[in-house]
């Protein structure tokens, strides 16, 4: 390992120019992987817009019933129309999507902490990779902890995710959480998303933050940004503008969805931003008028 004492500090991002590596496929970082691979991250990713509206409904994995989440059944299938993406866990994909759904399935695939706990950053690698096929998923989503105590375990069932999505063709998004101790820099998200890419994900769902573009630009696949705590539906709005504008792939938003005033308007105001290249503005007098 190399000595860290003494590292330049990296800097030339070279944040206008293109991923140099792209070739003909629309998912970066993607273009020398299987059919497979490519064929689940098109169920992902929008081949015209190359870009994803994914809505997160997997709190209940360590929040149990969630406020907007009470009742799945329900909720989902307003929203279904809308999203590209439905990120959920086993046990609420197999009980409340419809087996009909034909949109893309991001199965969150650790778990192993409650809010019970102080320390949030161990998980295991919960999901058998035969059951992650048996459900057709197109990537499993792994909780990662970079800086955590929870670390190296967390980086073990990323490795171990990606070893067996690299058998059987299924991508793997590595989650940078933040915790209460975690920083929210761009350096501390520059280090995370990288260090995730490297280590063999396929999508890394991160946070927006200061230097947003060169965290985009030194990461050699997509970023689809999490929604966080409940904001206003203009500044969640004005949150997903930004980070589009600035090279994301796509949103992972749950609460700010979900906690809506009214979600499924909220959703068709957020595929307006990440899709039609709709202005913050544009979306959000679109869910006034129709909220
Ligand atoms: C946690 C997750 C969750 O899916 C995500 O945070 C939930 O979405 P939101 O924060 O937008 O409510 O990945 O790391």
């Amino acid at each position: 390992m190399a000595d860290v004492d003494g590292l330049k500090i990296a800097k030339d991002y070279k944040v206008d120019v293109p991923f140099a590596n792209q070739g003909d496929f629309h998912v970066k970082g993607a273009g020398s992987l299987d059919w497979g691979m490519k064929k689940h991250l098109s169920n992902i990713f929008d081949p015209v817009s190359g870009n994803t509206v994914m809505f997160a409904f997997d709190h209940g994995y360590f929040m149990g019933s969630t406020a907007g989440l009470e009742r799945l059944d329900v909720l989902l299938p307003q929203l279904i129309p809308y999203v590209d993406v439905l990120m959920g866990t086993r046990g609420a994909i197999r009980t409340c999507v419809p087996a009909d759904c034909r949109k893309g399935i991001a199965l969150r695939t650790t778990s192993g902490s409650s809010m019970l706990n102080d320390d949030l950053s161990h998980e295991v690698l919960a999901v058998d990779i035969e059951d992650v096929i048996r459900m057709n998923a197109d990537c499993m989503a792994i909780q990662t902890f970079i800086g955590a105590d929870g670390q190296l375990s967390s980086l073990d069932n990323l490795s171990k995710a990606v070893n067996a999505g690299m058998r059987y063709s299924v991508p793997v998004m590595g989650v940078v959480a933040v915790g209460k101790q975690m920083e929210r820099t761009g350096r501390f998200f520059k280090l995370a998303t990288r260090i995730l890419a490297e280590l063999g994900a396929n999508i890394i769902k991160t946070y927006n933050c200061e230097d947003f573009e060169e965290v985009v630009a030194a990461c050699p696949v997509p970023i689809v940004v999490a929604g966080g705590k409940k904001l206003p539906e203009k500044e969640a709005l004005e949150l997903a503008y930004e980070v589009i504008s600035k090279g994301a792939r796509g949103v992972d938003m749950g609460r700010n969805i979900f906690q809506s005033q009214n979600p499924a308007v909220m959703a068709q105001a957020v595929n307006m931003v990440v899709h039609k290249g709709a202005t913050a503005e544009e979306a959000y007098e679109f869910f006034q008028d129709n909220k």
